[in-house]
């Protein structure tokens, strides 16, 4: 489970908030889509809960736990994909993976199970003995996305993850992150791709300017804005249909 709680962020000594009193909890067995226009603080979110950036105020838990408070604890249950997936050149991807799974402690059996599993899954395995300076952009995006589940994490969170990705390995994607939530586990991911969001989440929240502009599921979400696609309601709450008028 993740909860936000009020959570805020301004940047340097600017008076904008950023992430503007985030109040959001999404239970285990979620697959949520957050979604918002550019600079809405999508990003920004994200890596409050990853513990990258801390807060300005508020807080994020993750099955209870504080990042602010338990970092260390907080991050062992927690698989992040970032945007953009800048990795180490000089090694190969089983190293990198290796490393990430000594990182946080996987048994020797767990690790091969998992590699052989997601190696095969993404179809890296020809390339996995080779140094990442030679992967293309995509093959990045599938090792870090290896590299953020081999600890098995119970909460699986992702910065547009289908960016770069070729439709095989974007489809590969959606099922993982949907068999994760088969499991149990609590997926957070956001998209610009709204027919994703559309097909694949439970729930969907709309942030703009750093607030929360709806949350719910697709159904409540078209019930709510009298809409039938999520283009119309995400046109309509972001105020991108008609121009700003604030
Ligand atoms: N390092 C930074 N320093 C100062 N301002 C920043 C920084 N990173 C982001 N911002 C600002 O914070 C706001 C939210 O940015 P954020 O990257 O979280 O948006 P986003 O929703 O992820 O956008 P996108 O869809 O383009 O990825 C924007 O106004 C942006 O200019
Ligand atoms: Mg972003």
């Amino acid at each position: 489970m993740i909860v936000f709680d009020h959570l805020s962020k301004s940047y340097g000594h600017s008076d904008v908030l950023a992430v503007d009193q985030l109040d959001l909890t999404i239970p285990s067995g979620e697959l949520f889509g957050f979604i918002g226009p550019n600079g809405a603080g999508k990003t920004t979110t994200i890596k409050m809960l990853t513990g990258i950036l801390t807060p300005t105020s508020g807080d994020c838990f993750i099955d209870g736990i504080s990042i602010r408070k338990n970092p260390m604890e907080a991050k062992r249950m927690i698989g992040y994909v970032p945007d953009g997936s800048d990795l180490f050149d000089r090694v190969t991807g089983i190293e990198y993976l290796r490393f990430i799974a000594d990182m946080y402690d996987v048994s020797e059996a767990d690790f091969r199970t998992r590699l052989d599993y997601y190696l095969d899954l993404f179809d890296l395995k020809d390339a996995a003995a080779s140094q990442i300076r030679s992967y293309s952009k995509g093959m990045r995006q599938k090792t870090a996305t290896i590299g953020a589940l081999i600890h098995d994490p119970k909460v699986f969170i992702l910065d547009e993850p289908m960016m770069g990705l070729d439709p095989k390995s974007s489809y590969l994607l959606k099922e993982e992150m949907k068999r994760q939530c088969s499991l149990g586990k609590t997926v957070f991911f956001s998209t610009h791709v709204l027919e994703v969001a559309e097909k694949l989440c439970t729930r969907i929240a709309i942030i703009r300017h750093g607030k929360l502009a709806a949350e719910g599921t697709l159904e409540e979400l078209r019930n709510r804005e009298k809409a039938e696609s999520l283009e119309e309601i995400f046109l309509e709450l972001t105020g991108e249909g008609e121009g700003e008028n604030e």
